[in-house]
């Protein structure tokens, strides 16, 4: 390559990246893509829609919710690694981020290196609920019935490494049993079978059930951890049936592709701390059973460690579990 091409080359990166900065400016001047890579209608794209409503006002342009479902994630998320890094193409996810690194053997992109964490939004708990007409009608009876008949029963999840994956994981491996594992692209879809009653257990984060559980049109044995659930007091603790070594809360956080400019980023950031302290949004989803995280965690530092500590340890989780990366 003579000289002449390399300084054209270097020139044309530097165009490139002045032109990225010098729109850093005026960022943003049209429509954000917020994406949620599971279905519409789960816990992910019901907390994507609440934050997507509330950056609007402090940036001042609209944000739409896209839903590229599939492979716990893992699609939906390559498509945001592989957008251009303009602050443009944003990306809502939780543990699965962490997890698909250890489920999914060619994954086309690194959860650390080809991603801007923005910050956290969200914590919450996750729960076990069972189809109505499911043979127990107490958690006792649930733990009873499950050692007994493990096999028979159905276990609907949104793909290996996905939260409600995760938490079934837990409960077999707490039971000591193996259901008959049912995967698709989100807990919504699954909830709608669960209604249907064409799956008998989920395991899924308050944000997508309680609705259902307090139309009574689903039944809920137990909060998926040792603490009961605020917005379901009356619904037992797993732990206090005896069952130990459950303990799973799912918290979403935003992303941005590697190489956004940092002015975007500090907007951005500035944005979704204005949302978690929002007493609308606040309210909204403590109507949900989950909590918007406390500002100092809505920034990318808090994230980055987050996401670090998923890594760290739940990616181990499920292969000791001998689950097999696809
Ligand atoms: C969803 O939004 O469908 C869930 O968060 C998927 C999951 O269980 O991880």
């Amino acid at each position: 390559m003579t000289p002449r091409w390399i300084a054209r080359i270097g020139l044309t990166l530097c165009a490139a990246a002045l032109a990225l900065q010098a729109s850093a400016q005026d960022f943003p001047s049209k429509p954000i893509t917020m994406v949620m890579p599971y279905a519409p209608g789960g816990p992910g794209d019901v907390i994507t829609r609440v934050f997507a409503g509330a950056m609007q006002k402090p940036l001042g342009q609209q944000i739409v919710v896209d839903n590229p479902a599939g492979a716990s994630g893992s699609i939906g998320t390559a498509r945001v690694a592989r957008a251009r890094p303009d602050g443009y193409t944003l990306l809502m996810i939780h543990v699965s981020h962490a997890t698909n690194q250890a489920m999914y053997k060619s994954l086309p992109y690194h959860p650390v290196d080809d991603f801007e964490p923005i910050g956290r939004a969200t914590s919450g708990p996750m729960l076990i609920a069972a189809r109505n007409g499911f043979p127990a009608k107490n958690l006792n009876e649930f733990v009873a019935y499950a050692k007994a008949n493990a096999p028979k029963i159905s276990l609907a999840h949104a793909g290996v490494g996905s939260a409600s994956h995760l938490c079934g994981l837990m409960l077999m491996n707490a039971l000591g049993v193996k259901f008959n594992e049912i995967p698709y692209k989100g807990t919504g879809p699954a909830l709608n079978d669960l209604l249907g009653g064409q799956v008998d257990l989920l395991c899924d984060q308050t944000s997508g059930t309680v609705p259902s559980i307090k139309a009574g049109k689903i039944q809920a044995y137990a909060a998926a951890g040792r603490a009961r659930i605020p917005s379901l007091p009356d619904m037992p603790a797993i732990a206090e049936a005896g069952v130990q070594g459950m303990d799973i809360n799912i918290s979403f956080g935003l992303y941005a592709p590697k190489g956004t400019p940092k002015p975007v980023l500090d907007k951005l950031s500035a944005a979704l701390q204005t949302a978690v302290q929002d007493p609308e949004v606040r309210s909204r989803l403590e109507g949900m059973g989950i909590s918007a995280v406390p500002v100092e965690l809505a920034r990318p530092e808090a994230l980055r460690a987050h996401l670090k500590n998923e890594i760290d340890t739940l990616g181990g989780l499920l292969v000791k579990a001998g689950v097999k990366p696809e």
